[in-house]
């Protein structure tokens, strides 16, 4: 007989750990560099539209949708639908998607940890080269670094909803606040820091064009951990009585207020580096930014705050983006987990054994696809360009599949498992949202434009990124 069940202990512990999930390096360094590449505060201004009236309803969906079913997302689309064949579909593509993104994230967040221990040793003018992150990710202490993080994210995982995702969410996440905001306010007090303020808060509407938008929306549903089966999960672990829309609207906030301030920490570091600065210049890549051009600016600070300030404000940046990174594998590792513990009865231990070992030897081909194995490393030509096995496991699924995924939910809840069920979910634990307007718009929205604007998206990054050819 299966056991019973887990669940989240309280809801402050549900939304701290589908914050965690949510904050992540999206949020710290991919949302400030495309703010500050277009268009500062109206990117700003377009990104909370999206959260609020685009990802919010779709993050409810999935709630709602995991918390009926009380199963993983394969569970909960077989058992929603009645066992259709169909809908099969996009449960698997639900455990798929959060698997890869899982084995690419864990690489990313994998030199992070290579960067916070050089942080650590006082190596910054080491990492400031740019030739330091060619060589870091070729070595062999990329593997070893691996492992640590793995047996991190597997030991929270092993102890348990309760005890582990919620109690690591409740220590870790307080704990990245208070990091981040004195992060902030450090940096808010050195010289020419209002600069960078002003570049990241003054709206420039002439940067926004269709592209922007799109990754505007790229950008706020990556961020909110839609589409990756993570909260159709979570949802079946939140208790009937807690509220899925006041807890949704909880962890959009947090979310983004995280990512706005992290801006603050961003630009102006960046200005306070150099003033003449033309952000427009920096590289699009969040990769770019952590690992070649923020710690160039760490080092610069040695001069006004002397080696050790130096190093100990790389190693707290460094330690915070670890923190926010590791929250988020752990939700996303905990979706196969349930998966296997839902649907082939396994305890929790021997299908985190399982999941991790597949995982390690992924990672492991996405680790040596920087050279080290030529074979991932050319892995395929798409649209004339070499893509290494890294490279093709982001823009499957991150770029790709993700809005494909957000595209289902809404279809499925709406059409197949019908709207009165699915206002039913929602109104259990919050008896005062029928006849909302929130109510409304989330119900209307779910079946008529949001699926559209995510079926554009998906068209167009298929076109974009297979063909090379974009719409908009
Ligand atoms: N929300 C995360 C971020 O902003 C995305 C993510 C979630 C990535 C879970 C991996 C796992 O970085």
């Amino acid at each position: 007989m299966a056991a019973a069940r887990e669940h989240f202990g309280s809801r402050l512990g549900f939304i701290l750990a589908a914050a965690g999930s949510a904050v992540g390096i999206g949020n710290l360094v991919a949302f400030p560099v495309a703010a500050t590449k277009s268009g500062g505060g109206a990117f700003l201004l377009v990104y909370a539209l999206f959260v609020f009236f685009i990802c919010l309803p779709v993050m409810m969906a999935e709630l709602a949708l995991g918390r009926k079913s009380d199963k993983d997302p394969v569970g909960a689309y077989r058992q929603v639908s009645g066992g259709s064949r169909f809908w099969s579909l996009p449960g698997w593509l639900a455990l798929v998607t959060p698997f890869m993104i899982a084995v690419f994230y864990l690489v990313v967040t994998v030199w992070i940890l290579g960067y916070l221990v050089e942080a650590l040793r006082g190596n910054l003018d080491q990492l400031a080269t740019g030739a330091y992150f060619g060589q870091f990710i070729n070595s062999p202490m990329v593997f070893v670094y691996l492992i640590v993080v793995m047996l991190g994210i597997n030991g929270i995982l092993t102890l348990g909803v309760k005890d582990g995702i919620e109690r690591a969410a409740k220590t870790l996440m307080p704990m990245l606040f208070v990091m981040l905001l004195a992060l902030v306010i450090f940096v808010l007090t050195r010289e020419n820091a209002m600069l960078g303020v002003k570049y990241y808060l003054i709206p420039d509407f002439s940067k926004i064009n269709p592209e922007v938008i799109s990754k505007a929306m790229a950008q706020a549903f990556f961020s909110l951990s839609l589409g990756m089966g993570i909260m159709i999960t979570y949802g079946s672990y939140m208790k009937k009585q807690d509220s899925i829309p006041s807890s949704s609207r909880a962890v959009a906030i947090t979310d983004t207020l995280v990512a706005f301030t992290a801006g603050l920490l961003i630009l102006p570091s960046i200005f306070h580096f150099n003033p003449q600065i033309n952000p427009a210049e920096l590289s699009d890549s969040s990769a770019g930014m952590i690992f070649l051009f923020l710690p160039k600016i760490f080092y610069a600070l040695q001069s006004s705050i002397g080696y050790f300030g130096a190093s100990a404000f790389a190693a707290v940046f460094f330690f915070l983006v670890l923190v926010a990174a590791l929250t988020s594998l752990v939700s996303i590792i905990e979706v196969p987990v349930a998966t296997l513990r839902d649907e082939r009865n396994m305890d929790r231990k021997k299908a985190i054994y399982t999941i991790a070992a597949v995982q390690l030897v992924l990672a492991i081909c996405c680790a040596v696809s920087f050279g080290l194995v030529q074979w991932f490393t050319e892995f395929a030509t798409i649209a004339g360009e070499n893509k290494s096995f890294f490279d093709l496991v982001e823009m499957i699924f991150y770029d790709t599949i993700l809005p494909l995924n957000g595209l289902l939910v809404c279809l499925f809840v709406i059409y197949k498992w019908k709207r009165a069920n699915f206002d039913r979910e929602l109104q259990e634990g919050d008896s005062g949202f029928a006849g909302t307007f929130s109510q409304k718009y989330v119900n209307f929205s779910l079946g008529t434009f949001i699926p559209l604007i995510l079926l554009l998206i998906f068209i167009n990054t298929l076109a974009l990124k297979f063909f090379g050819h974009s719409f908009i």
